[in-house]
């Protein structure tokens, strides 16, 4: 499963990028809000970092706009998905923007009858929000399994991409239920690492370690 970081915070992206792990970043208009800083030029600081895809979000409601303002986010850099609003408008603009050879990811995907329309549209990503989900006592892991399922009934290449990703367990929930891509939270990412028994196996291994006296160089 590849591994999307999910933050407008460009030194959370630097600090992240040396460990290998980030297959791709995804914003949002809160994530650029709570920046408090200029969307384009944040899009654009993220794309000189990467080549991998960074998607940034669209803000009109109808297809037109949405066609105009997603030409302008791609025109930043090579590497910029547009992300789309999971609504009929947005699905018209997903499809003018296949047409053109330009990736999408449609978002605020809550269900299989909307994932299913946006590979139908020709989505490069579809991102079904499962925190969200949870939030209100539904299951967004079952969801990922299911759009999984149809989109390997069909042969549908859109990659799913499971999002608003709360917890450690959410990543492995997404992982087993089958998807292609996790977008997380920076601080999400770096407790994935961690595991008590990671930390006392190098304490004791570190005290007997020093117990023979030995240096490695
Ligand atoms: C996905 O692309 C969104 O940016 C994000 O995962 C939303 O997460 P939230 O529900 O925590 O806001």
């Amino acid at each position: 499963m590849k591994f999307f970081v999910d933050t407008a915070e460009v030194e959370e992206i630097r600090d992240l990028l040396d460990t290998g792990l980030l297959d791709g970043v995804t914003t949002n208009p809160s994530l650029i809000a709570k920046s408090g800083r200029d969307f384009k030029e944040v899009i654009a600081e993220i794309c000189a970092l990467t080549d991998n895809p960074v998607s940034a979000e669209v803000a009109a409601l109808d297809t037109n706009g949405m066609i105009a303002e997603g030409e302008h986010l791609a025109s930043i850099a090579s590497n910029v998905v547009v992300k789309l609003p999971l609504t009929m408008d947005g699905l018209r603009a997903c499809a003018h923007f296949k047409r053109v050879g330009i990736h999408t990811n449609v978002t605020l995907c809550f269900s299989v009858n909307q994932a299913l329309l946006a590979a139908k549209s020709g989505a490069t990503y579809v991102s079904p929000f499962i925190g969200r989900l949870d939030d209100i006592n539904l299951d967004g892991g079952a969801l990922i399994r299911d759009i999984r399922t149809i989109y390997d009934n069909f042969g549908l290449e859109t990659e799913i991409i499971a999002a608003s990703i709360r917890s450690a367990n959410h990543v492995s929930e997404a992982a087993l239920a089958g998807s292609d891509i996790a977008t997380i939270p920076p601080g999400v990412i770096r407790t994935l690492s961690h595991h008590p028994l990671t930390n006392s196996g190098v304490a004791q291994f570190l005290k007997d370690w020093k117990d023979t006296g030995q240096s490695i160089f």
